[in-house]
């Protein structure tokens, strides 16, 4: 009988000749905590490793991603104010704002990707404006395009919608259009499960809401066709690259999409997933590198093109070290 893979595997020259999914320092995107204030690093320790820095303690960071290579940063913000209109996301001199430009300053090279959303600005926690019945869908979009607007004037490269309300990306295309920012590229949380997995991220960034949950406006991870109509809408509304959120156990979502549409998909793998691993490992019980080498393949072997995680900098030196 004809066995047709029977050596491929066995010769290393052959396996890496054969090979087919492959991870790349320039597929990362690590999430950057910035608080304002001065000479703040606070480890979340529900995130052992990872930090909320004040942008005075930020360039050690940027050098250290510098010489990993990674190139490109996700920022969320830590105001010192919240109010019921989270009007310190939109402010011009706000944390998000004056970080994108010390980034720049300090990094010009360094791709800068801002999250869209009001959850860590409002009074309330909730994603949008609200009233006794809840987000205000149609009013929150005009205060998401005056984010997206304010982080575009500060330089940022791409902005990054997850406040999941209808017709968001529409207006904050509309908004950047209007206002010259033709070539800023919007990277839609598209498929944003409401998910357990976001629990850690919350103590990290302040956000947990006050009341209630997000399930009005996040995705039921009982139905599997909102993702295709989700993706479908955010596309024809000018989304250039889309997310699903979580990564790990949302495969299936990622290889749909991959298999639907033809556009640059991001697997965030998110702070549960980070905490779950890091608990694991600091225990003994797992070993971290392997664990997260496999699972960032299998994001990539699902089909995903860019990789957001807090093991960026992790992932960066295993690819070294495994050269
Ligand atoms: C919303 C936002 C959240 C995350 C990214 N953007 C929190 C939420 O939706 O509740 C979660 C990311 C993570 O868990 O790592 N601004």
């Amino acid at each position: 009988m004809f066995k047709r893979h029977r050596n491929l595997r066995k010769t290393t020259g052959i396996r890496k000749l054969v090979r087919d999914v492959y991870i790349s320092v320039d597929d990362l995107v690590y999430p950057l905590f910035l608080e304002e204030g001065t000479g703040i690093k606070t480890e979340i320790s529900s995130m052992p490793g990872q930090y909320r820095l004040s942008l005075d303690m930020l360039d050690e960071e940027l050098n250290i991603l510098n010489e990993l290579g990674i190139n490109s940063v996700l920022l969320f913000g830590i105001p010192l104010e919240k109010d019921s209109f989270g009007k310190e996301a939109y402010n011009d001199i706000g944390i998000v704002q004056e970080g994108i430009k010390h980034i720049k300053r300090h990094s010009p090279n360094m791709l800068v990707i801002t999250d869209v959303c009001m959850c860590e600005y409002t009074s309330h926690g909730h994603c949008g404006i609200i009233d006794e019945s809840g987000v205000i869908n149609d009013i929150t979009i005009e205060y998401m395009a005056k984010i997206a607007l304010s982080h575009a004037k500060a330089g940022a490269d791409i902005v990054a919608p997850s406040d999941m309300m209808d017709g968001r990306i529409k207006a904050i295309r509309e908004i950047l259009d209007e206002n010259g920012f033709e070539e800023l590229a919007i990277m839609s949380y598209s498929v944003k499960y409401a998910s357990s997995f976001y629990g850690p991220f919350r103590e990290a960034a302040n956000s947990a809401p006050a009341y209630g949950d997000r399930k009005q406006y996040q995705m039921d991870y009982r139905f599997s066709i909102d993702a295709i109509s989700e993706v479908r809408s955010d596309i024809e509304e000018g989304a250039d690259i889309v997310i699903v959120k979580p990564a790990l156990s949302y495969l299936d979502v990622i290889k749909k999409i991959k298999d639907t549409f033809e556009v640059p998909i991001v697997a965030y793998s998110v702070s549960g997933e980070y905490s779950m691993i890091k608990a694991g490992s600091l225990n003994g019980w797992i070993d971290e590198k392997n664990i997260v080498m496999e699972k960032t393949y299998a994001l990539k072997r699902a089909g995903a093109n860019i990789i957001i995680t807090y093991f960026a900098k992790d992932i960066a030196r295993y690819l070294r070290e495994d050269k």
